[in-house]
């Protein structure tokens, strides 16, 4: 028997792949977009965990018609580590299909809203421009169409008289900090008895 191994991809500042390696989430591989933050807490605080660099950059322009070459590659990065579930947490690329053809079904990703309202990049700005008074944040399944997958888990956040971006989206990560380990673990659970799975 062997442990199914989770890759997390990220683009930022990667505070939710923090707080899962911190709660002690065994994370086989860091996957990122471009050079960020995520990627230097990383190197700094948990140097046993591999890392991988998928550069969009690399990529050529406009990287619409290079969507596709830039998910088979990330593919390809996977499944080379042997990786069984894609954990997505502030990863800022929109993949092809292929990642959902290879991955069916295994991709989870965090959404800084209630979908099925407020879907897109900006979603935190769009609620406080929309006046919305309760958003939070979904952890869904990802599949081809944007921020359609099925719900996992769901947690309101109340929004606060004077509230900015920066603050609000604060209290949404602080949520989505526990919420998402929690929901990965029982992801794993459901679906590889045990957090393991037999070849
Ligand atoms: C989270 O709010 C997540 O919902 C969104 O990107 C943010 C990631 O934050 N997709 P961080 O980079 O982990 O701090």
């Amino acid at each position: 028997m062997k442990k199914a191994k989770i890759a997390v991809l990220i683009s930022g500042t990667g505070s939710l792949l923090i707080a899962m390696l911190e709660k002690g989430l065994d994370v086989s591989l860091v996957l990122a977009d471009k050079d960020c933050e995520g990627v230097e807490k990383v190197i700094v605080r948990f140097p046993q965990v591999k890392i991988e660099m998928v550069r969009r950059t690399d990529f050529g322009k406009p990287f619409e018609s290079h969507r596709a070459e830039f998910t088979k590659k990330v593919v390809e990065v996977l499944q080379a580590n042997d990786i069984k579930v894609v954990v997505m947490a502030g990863f800022m690329t929109i993949f092809s299909k292929e990642m959902f053809d290879a991955y069916s079904g295994r991709v989870l990703n965090s959404h800084p809203a209630l979908l099925p309202a407020f879907k897109g990049p900006r979603v935190v700005a769009d609620a406080l421009a929309f006046g919305v008074k309760i958003t939070g944040t979904t952890i869904h399944i990802a599949t081809a169409e944007l921020d359609a997958g099925p719900i996992l888990a769901q947690e309101a956040v109340r929004i606060l008289e004077g509230d900015t971006e920066a603050t609000l989206w604060e209290r949404i990560k602080v949520v989505e900090r526990t919420l998402y380990y929690e929901t990965v673990l029982r992801f794993m659970a459901k679906n590889f008895s045990n957090t393991e799975w037999e070849e």
